[in-house]
This record gives C-alpha cells, sequence and structure tokens, in this order.
C-alpha cells in the first residue's frame, strides 16, 4: 500500500473530536476544562486519566500513556497507525489519500518476507536435506520429535559460506540482508552470519519473524553456544519474547505465562504440555518485556534454572515484573536442574505437577534466597542476613507478613522473637532519624533540579526534532513519549504524526506551522535552538538528567509525605517511605553509573 498522504492525515487529526473517540470505550466526566474517566491502559478505582478536547489529547496520570485520537485508537486497538488513521478516517468520512510512496508497513512487510524466505531455507535444510543430518540428529538427541521440530520452525543453517545468500541473492539486495543481520560483509566477499547453527525464529507478538538464534550443534568453549541476530530495525532483543505467539492463546486460557530461561526449556515444557511459556533470549529481563507480558495477563510464573545463576536472575526478574503490576510466582528447580532437564530426569506430568503446586510468593523466595546465601555459623553474616532481610521486610507495609517473617527469621537465626522484634524498631528509628536530618537541605537543593530538567526536557525536544540519530537514542534510553510539560507535550505530539508518516524534512519548520497561527511564535520560541550545540554527548547528559529528575521528584514527592508526618510520626507509617527512598537514591547512582553517557566519553 502506497503511503498516506500528510494531507490526509493533518485533515484526520483535525477533524477526529479526541473526546468523541475517546468516549467509544471509556465512560468520560468532566472535570474543570477536561474530561477524565478511568484508564484504559492500566487498571485503577479512581480516574487519572485526562482527556484535553481543546488541546485533541490524552494524557494519564497513572500510568504515563499519552497521546491525541490517533494513538489512542492505535494504543486501545493495539494496532498500527494506518491502520488507526483508517479507523478514524471512515468513522469521519475522510477520504484518504495517497502519495504513491512505499509506507512504513511496507518497508517492514519486505524485512518480514526475507526473513520468512530465510526461516524456510533453513528448515528445509535441516529436516529435507543431507546436510541437515548431523544437526537434526543432534536435536532429535535433544528428544524433540518431527512435529515439535516443525512447530517451533526450528531448521539449520548449513555450514556453508554462501548457503543462504545463494538462496535470496536472486530476490534481494546484499544491503538488505546486511540490514537484517542475515549476510556479512568481509573485504570484498559476503558471506553468511549463521553457519553451521541449529537455528531458532525468534517472532514478534504477532508472529512476525523478527530475528534468528543460533545454536551450535557441536559444544565448542570456544564458540558462543548461542549468536543472535544484531539489533535491526525490526528486532530488539530486549523487547521481543521467544514464542509469545503461539503461547499466547494458551496464556489467555491459563490466565499465566510462564518464564524460562532458555528456548528448549521453552520447547520441553511446551511438550510436556505448560504451552504458555516464553523466554528471553540470554539477557536479563527488562521492563519491556514486563510490559509486553502484561498486555496479555496478570499473573507472571518464573521458573528459571534451578542453579545460583538462575535464583539471581530471579531475584532480578521478581521486582521488574511487578513494576509491571504483575502478580508474581516463583518456581524452584531441584538439584541445579534447568526445565529440560527436570522433564528429562522425572516425567512429563512430574513437571507440570512441580509446576502447578510448587510456587513461592515472592517473599518466600527473597526470604529463603538471602538465608541460603549467608553462612550462619558466622555472627557477623547473620547480623548482616538480619539488615538484609529487616530492609526487604520493610517494603511491605502488611504488618501480618512482618510478624511472620520475625518469627520465621527468630527460629532460623535462634534468636528470641522479642530480641528480633526490638532490633528491627532500632533499625527503623534509626532510618527515620537520618531521614529527617537530610530533609531540610534536599529541599533547597530541589529547586535547583526542578530548573535543571525543565531546561533538559526542552532541549532533549530539541534534539528529537532535529535528527533521526537522536530520536533513536532519545526512543532507546527514555522512549518516545518524554515530555512531562503540556506545551512540550502537544510540540512532541505533533512532531510524531510527521515522523510517523516519514516526511521528516524541515521538521522543526513543519510543526511550528502545524499549529494556529497565535501560538506559533511561542512554539517557535521553545524550538529555538540557534546558538545552542549538538552532539550526541550532550544528548546523553540530558538524558541522564532526565533520568534522574524523574526519580528526584518521586524522592520529593516522599519526603513531602514524611513531612506531613511530622516529627513525631509513627514508625511504621515512616518506615515504608525511608526505604522507598533507599531504593530510589540507590537508583540515582545507578543510572549514574551504568549507562552510555559515561562510555562515551571514555
Ligand atoms: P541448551 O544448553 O541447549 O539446553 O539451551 P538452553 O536454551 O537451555 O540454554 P541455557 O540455559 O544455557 O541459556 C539460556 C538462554 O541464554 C539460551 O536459550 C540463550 O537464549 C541464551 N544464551 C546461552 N548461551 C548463550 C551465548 O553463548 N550467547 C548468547 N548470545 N546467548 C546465550
Ligand atoms: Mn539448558
Amino acid at each position: 500500500m502506497a503511503r498516506i498522504s500528510q494531507e490526509s492525515i493533518e485533515l484526520i487529526r483535525n477533524t477526529a473530536d479526541i473526546v468523541d473517540v475517546v468516549s467509544d470505550y471509556v465512560q468520560l466526566q468532566p472535570s474543570g476544562k477536561n474530561f477524565k474517566g478511568l484508564c484504559p491502559f492500566h487498571s485503577e478505582k479512581t480516574p487519572s486519566f485526562f482527556v484535553d478536547k481543546e488541546r485533541g489529547f490524552f494524557h494519564c496520570f497513572g500510568c504515563g500513556e499519552k497521546g491525541n485520537a490517533i494513538s489512542f485508537v492505535q494504543k486501545y486497538k493495539n494496532t498500527t497507525f494506518v491502520e488507526a488513521l483508517k479507523e478514524l478516517a471512515d468513522r469521519y468520512h475522510i477520504p484518504l489519500e495517497t502519495d504513491g510512496e512505499e509506507s512504513y508497513e511496507d518497508h517492514f512487510k519486505r524485512s518480514y518476507e526475507i526473513n520468512e524466505t530465510a526461516n524456510s531455507f533453513y528448515q528445509i535444510s535441516l529436516t529435507n536435506l543431507e546436510k541437515g543430518k548431523k544437526a537434526l540428529e543432534y536435536i532429535k538427541g535433544r528428544g524433540l520429535d518431527i512435529h515439535t521440530i516443525q512447530y517451533f520452525e526450528i531448521g539449520y543453517a548449513p555450514d556453508e559460506f554462501k548457503g543462504l545468500f545463494t538462496q535470496l541473492k536472486d530476490n534481494y539486495e546484499p544491503v538488505e540482508l546486511i540490514e537484517l543481520g542475515l549476510l556479512k560483509k568481509n573485504e570484498k566477499d559476503y558471506h553468511d552470519l549463521f553457519r553451521n547453527r541449529l537455528m531458532f525464529p525468534i517472532r514478534n507478538e504477532f508472529g512476525k519473524t523478527v530475528g534468528f538464534s543460533g545454536r551450535i550443534i557441536v559444544d565448542n568453549p570456544n564458540e558462543p553456544k548461542y549468536v543472535n541476530s544484531p539489533q535491526t530495525k525490526i528486532f530488539t532483543k530486549g523487547k521481543v519474547l521467544y514464542n509469545l505467539d503461539k503461547a499466547l492463546p494458551f496464556i489467555n486460557r491459563e490466565k499465566r505465562v510462564v518464564l524460562f530461561e532458555g528456548f528448549l526449556d521453552v520447547i520441553s515444557a511446551f511438550n510436556a504440555g505448560i504451552k504458555e511459556g516464553v523466554c528471553s533470549m540470554g539477557t536479563a529481563l527488562t521492563p519491556d518485556q514486563a510490559n509486553l507480558l502484561k498486555k496479555h495477563t496478570d499473573h507472571a510464573v518464573l521458573c528459571y534454572d534451578g542453579d545460583s545463576a538462575g535464583f539471581e536472575a530471579t531475584s532480578k526478574a521478581i521486582p521488574i515484573l511487578e513494576e509491571a503490576g504483575l502478580r508474581v510466582s516463583v518456581v524452584l528447580l531441584p538439584d541445579k536442574l534447568d526445565p529440560d532437564e527436570f522433564v528429562k530426569k522425572n516425567s512429563r506430568a512430574a513437571f507440570v505437577n512441580w509446576i502447578n503446586t510448587k510456587s513461592l510468593d515472592p517473599f518466600e523466595f527473597e526470604y529463603n534466597y538471602l538465608k541460603a546465601s549467608f553462612d550462619l555459623t558466622k555472627p557477623s553474616q547473620v547480623e548482616e542476613l538480619k539488615l538484609r532481610i529487616f530492609n526487604y521486610l520493610l517494603k511491605s507495609d502488611s504488618q501480618m507478613l512482618l510478624e511472620i517473617y520475625v518469627k520465621k527469621l527468630s527460629e532460623d537465626l535462634k534468636i528470641s522473637y522479642e530480641t528480633i522484634q526490638s532490633d528491627l524498631h532500632h533499625f527503623q528509628l534509626t532510618k527515620a532519624i537520618k531521614t529527617s536530618q537530610n530533609k531540610r537541605k534536599e529541599k533547597i537543593i530541589n529547586v535547583a533540579i526542578q530548573n535543571r530538567a525543565v531546561v533538559a526536557e526542552r532541549r532533549i525536544l530539541c534534539y528529537f526534532i532535529k535528527a533521526k540519530e537522536y530520536r533513536e537514542i532519545i526512543n532507546n534510553l527514555i522512549g518516545g513519549m518524554f515530555t512531562k510539560d503540556k506545551d512540550n507535550l502537544e510540540i512532541l505530539i505533533n512532531a510524531e504524526d510527521f515522523i510517523k508518516s516519514k516526511v521528516t524534512e524541515n521538521l522543526k519548520e513543519k510543526v511550528i506551522n502545524s499549529f494556529v497561527e497565535s501560538k506559533r511564535p511561542s512554539v517557535s520560541k521553545r524550538l529555538n535552538d540557534e546558538n545552542e550545540p549538538y552532539s550526541i554527548e550532550d544528548l546523553l547528559q540530558l538524558i541522564m538528567t532526565y533520568k534522574i529528575h524523574e526519580v528526584e521528584l518521586e524522592i520529593a514527592e516522599i519526603n513531602e509525605q514524611l513531612a506531613k508526618l511530622g516529627e513525631f510520626a509513627k514508625r511504621e507509617d515512616t518506615t515504608p517511605l525511608v526505604n522507598k527512598k533507599v531504593e530510589l537514591n540507590k537508583k540515582i547512582r545507578e543510572i549514574r553509573k551504568d549507562t552510555p553517557w559515561k562510555k562515551t566519553k571514555s
């Protein structure tokens, strides 16, 4: 399909009434100049979803979703930009004009088609060709029958430098294959990226093949066990989950998703009858992946390998899943087994039974995990463990939980209940005092932070409009919808429409002109970047400031709540807040530490 013309998009944008469109799906009530209702993008009991009729956008203060009528339809219906345009064009009887150029969708379609062709080539090489015999033997030896191999579309990249290239070169340009990470060019010659590997196609949730992961068939310590497609325009490792597309109907039926560490675990579990399994590709679970899951279910079961790496990964995944709003259960496998090994050692039925009956809540897991990582014959380690568990416990505001674990701790450490109880109180108190000492100092700092953040946001917006290269960095590091200021937000939403429809030449001027005459001077002033430098280092610095500010805002809010509670507040009330603050400060340190802004400087 050709690209929809900018005129049509403008017409839709100006005609579609945001209140009218949103009202189809959300019950709105007037609230001052705006309308409000229960947010359709996260679950809530009191409305924090606001619609600004005049400016034509929505914004949820709960989950941060925002956009205009087009993006509302796109998000609500989980469709593409073009589909959303079509729906609104239908609704408002606007003819859709096209301007003949290739569209975004077409562009991706070709990439999917190439990957699909490669996928078929790999599959045939594994199951139908002599050269795939060794690989087929290997995978059958791992217990997969031909039906499973076909269901998961497993293939084999032959041990040839140009196996795939030869197959594809008549229909596709080398540069297209290079872009998708299937082909490499060294000196003057091309060669396949995946050679002599068992191939697992990675599909997105819509079933499109976006990348591949290839496993060696003869274990060799000098070679990586798996090689993944590099990041491409359709593949970002941290944004997809292996098998999610095929697991979706089962996730719906079972009302849960089960997370594994490896491909073979997903596949073994599938054969055993746990069909709602997915895995991330060898990296820690990301917030993007957690949010992706939250779109489809409320319950995630973590079933990682039963070794210390698996426990550690579990401990890291829990807060990420919880942060996305998922209820989490943890299944620990015995004897350092991974799910694949568990099935082989026991039976398929035993595995299903284990998953269904042995799950722990995150608190139980964390407690046991912490306990196991200290040597309880050493007093200093006992003390350390106690403090770690206190810290963890105080994150919950349940008094019952507190009591249960104080009791457990006293039994496990063989210290009296009263002693533990009093230690805990002391711990809370010390923390609270430290906080109130810091309170005054922080208030003064806040104003300065505020100013820096406002400047940073405006400058990031300028970068966003300036060039695609900067947009990609921004999208990757803070997401596309980063503005907190309402006027900046409106500018960003207008810019996004041009970007989505790929008309980005003189974007700044286009954005300014998309506003009514009377608003143009103020928009223009905001976007004025004469005399300002543009560099990636500078942008990264700004993003760091922005990210830190996000956390600092949360801290400021907590400080306010603490101030309200006053000096004689009850410990039960202050401790959760104090703990939250400790966490947030840690987060700031992490932002400073583990970020690209440092690397680019060295
Ligand atoms: P088997 O070893 O064949 O049982 O595969 P597995 O899927 O169980 O692998 P394992 O538990 O060792 O690792 C879990 C996941 O981490 C794999 O599925 C891969 O996605 C990823 N992974 C493992 N090794 C590597 C590696 O060397 N490189 C990369 N990029 N990823 C890896
Ligand atoms: Mn394994």
